[in-house]
């Protein structure tokens, strides 16, 4: 009885502490306190099995691999709805609505809409008992184990919850993990997914639910469909207040509109939060907000009369391949890239996209001249997703049996990625790699692009990054020799390369351009490796204890040190002057900001916001780009917009740069 007691008051604790996390945006413990009451559940779990249930807190790594999915019927048939493109489409909408209702001032429930994969989910007594796919609409596919490893849905309802619930929404993934997924699909060469589309679908249904957990899926609720034991709400948005009490997570942007004009301003609004939404949508949604109304509208073939999707600009094309050129990347990696006839993508016009590696291009059984099916979604660059007819006079697309540039031999690495072996000989490496080297998030040279540093290459002045700094071969003379440098620009050029040689480790690490090693990797590199010489000693297993650092990347930048020559141009930049502060001797608990979380948002005037940022996190704050329950405080610049609405409705500390300078002032005096 006690174990029993022990058992669900630590599946209490955490189903708290989970409440709060996805759904409140909020944490009151440590992420190592949540780890350990996970693990002392685990632990009591394995020793006494029959505590364990399927929607205990521990279930959420998935269950073993099912040999297939069971079919079960919908009890509330799965609808898809009409699609409007135009004003004209929203007016008749709208006007079929008033033409049938007695009450003309309807409200309308306005949504974005998502792009992912419907999902309905059961409730029984407050457990989540069931978990369906879309499927015909009638029935759809069993994937309750795959579910429980989402974490936006809650195992069970937060009391007093209803005796029944079923539920539906769009199952995701959020666009930041998506491009940190393909990231690490092409670090391990396997096929990229085509879009957070796919990826959750394709997640959704894997068999293997513990491969379901290791995909950031999440989930967004958009309509109750069964609701027993408590009064059904009057409107379609005091539902979507019900579902957050019950614990689903909500997103904020949602609203309701009275009438045409008030719709077409959220769809506007919405059309221009789109590049900046957290998650992928193909267009809003438009519902009666009023129950009673949607009922009285009723149904047409497959559709509810009382809901409309409308659909953004398409962002898949066809068009015509007109030639595949190949890319060498700063890393070696030989990418095809698709020249196609260009066309319009959802207001944006495109004549080329990527067709990731040679293994792709076979996969899609591509051949030149043949039409093609190209997609561009947020930030990601356009991608070919398949061939839609041969065509008529088409030629072969030869993989090259050396690189296109320097002539090197391939490597194939990783099973599919073809890379040029030449590394900083190559003349393509060398430039993508010095282009990379003094970008904006590594040494920072302002007004260094592409052309200039190609002219330095051409003429033999740079070969390495120290030659940048070495005034032997960089100087006003030098580089007035240049075309089209004048005096002014020359001048201008050489403060720039002087004032970025004071920098930080961690500019430095990036900026040396190791394979998989970004600028989250870079900082905690530094942090643990305090100079160069150490971190040119460390091992694989100590690289390994940092967070997110695999065994792969440890193995690369291990591989990178091995090179002696590369500690040796660190050693060579330091000569030349590139000096960075070493790090705080503090321990990062005792730091001023540890634990903060801070957001920088608007125009600055003092400094960039990549020098702000730095400037918060070597003072133990994480920097985050967006606003949540989570953040400690929000720096506004000028021009500041939904970021700082965001913060007031959550009441979350907002300070002008001013208050900040003056408090970073008195923290300069004070070390
Ligand atoms: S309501 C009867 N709301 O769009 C009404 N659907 O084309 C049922 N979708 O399969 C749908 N976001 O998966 C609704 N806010 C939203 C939505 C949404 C995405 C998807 C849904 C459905 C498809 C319909």
């Amino acid at each position: 009885m006690k174990l029993k007691t022990q058992h669900q008051q630590l599946c209490e604790r955490i189903e708290q502490l989970n409440y709060q996390y996805y759904v409140l945006n909020q944490s009151s413990v440590s992420d190592a306190d949540y780890d350990q009451l996970l693990r002392q559940l685990q632990s009591l779990e394995a020793e006494y099995p029959e505590l364990r249930h399927e929607n205990s807190p521990t279930q959420r790594v998935g269950a073993p691999p099912a040999k297939g999915f069971v079919t079960r019927q919908h009890q509330v048939p799965m609808l898809s709805l009409d699609n409007g493109f135009e004003s004209e489409d929203l007016r008749s909408f709208v006007r079929r609505i008033q033409d049938k209702l007695v009450n003309h001032q309807q409200r309308y429930a306005c949504e974005p809409k998502m792009d992912g994969v419907a999902l309905s989910l059961i409730y029984e007594k407050g457990e989540l008992v069931a978990g369906i796919t879309r499927g015909d609409g009638l029935q759809g596919e069993d994937v309750t184990s795959n579910v429980r490893t989402i974490r936006t849905v809650p195992l069970r309802l937060r009391p007093p919850y209803p005796e029944l619930l079923e539920v539906r929404g769009e199952v995701y993934i959020p666009l930041q993990d998506f491009a940190k997924l393909n990231e690490q699909l092409a670090s391990r060469g396997e096929k990229l997914l085509a879009n957070p589309r796919n990826a959750a679908s394709g997640s959704l249904r894997q068999l293997d639910s513990s491969m379901t957990a290791k995909r950031s899926l999440s989930f967004s609720a958009y309509a109750l469909v069964q609701l027993e034991g408590e009064p059904w709400p009057e409107w379609h948005s005091d539902c979507m207040r019900r579902l957050h009490e019950l614990g689903f997570s909500m997103h904020s942007y949602s609203r309701v509109c009275h009438g045409v004009a008030e719709i077409e301003s959220y769809l506007a609004w919405l059309q221009k939060q789109r590049s900046s939404l957290p998650f992928e949508i193909d267009g809003a949604v438009i519902k009666l907000d009023s129950l009673e109304a949607q009922q009285q509208m009723g149904y047409v073939a497959r559709a509810p009369r009382f809901a409309l999707a409308w659909k953004y600009p398409g962002v898949e094309v066809e068009t015509e391949l007109l030639a595949v050129d190949v890319q060498v990347g700063r890393t070696g990696a030989l990418t095809p890239v698709a020249r196609l006839q260009p066309v319009n993508v959802g207001g944006v016009m495109v004549s080329n996209a990527t067709l990731h590696n040679f293994a792709e291009v076979k996969r899609l059984q591509l051949a030149i001249g043949d039409r093609v099916l190209i997609r561009r979604a947020g930030d990601v660059i356009p991608q070919v997703m398949a061939k839609v007819a041969d065509g008529v006079m088409t030629k072969a697309i030869v993989e090259p049996q050396s690189c296109p540039v320097c002539q090197s031999p391939l490597e194939q690495d990783e099973m599919v990625q073809l890379r040029c072996s030449g590394g900083m000989d190559c003349s393509a490496q060398r430039l993508e790699a010095l282009k990379h080297f003094v970008s904006r998030k590594a040494m920072d040279i302002d007004g260094l692009g592409v052309k200039v540093l190609q002219l330095l290459l051409d003429r033999s002045l740079i070969k390495q990054f120290a030659d940048l700094f070495d005034p032997q071969k960089i100087n006003l003379q030098s580089l007035m020799a240049l075309p089209r440098m004048g005096q002014k620009s020359a001048q201008n050029l050489l403060s720039a390369i002087e004032s970025s040689k004071s920098t930080t480790w961690a500019r430095l690490i990036y900026a040396l351009g190791i394979r998989d090693v970004g600028e989250v990797t870079a900082r905690q590199l530094a942090q643990n490796f305090p100079d160069p010489q150490t971190l040119a000693a460390a091992d694989e297993l100590s690289l390994q204890k940092i967070d997110d650092i695999g065994p792969i990347v440890a193995q690369r930048i291990v591989q990178y040190f091995a090179n002696l020559d590369h500690l040796a141009q660190i050693e060579r930049l330091q000569c030349l002057g590139v000096h960075w502060p070493l790090l705080s001797a503090k321990p990062v608990q005792d730091q001023p900001l540890a634990g903060q979380t801070w957001v920088v948002t608007g125009k600055l005037e003092a400094m960039t916001r990549d020098q702000l940022e730095q400037r918060l996190r070597s003072l133990g704050a994480k920097t985050a780009s967006s606003v949540s329950a989570k953040t400690h405080t929000l720096v506004v610049g000028k021009d500041a917009g939904s970021k700082l609405v965001k913060a007031q409705s959550l009441n979350v500390r907002t300070w002008s740069e001013q208050d900040l300078l003056q408090w970073l002032d008195t923290q300069e005096e004070g070390e």
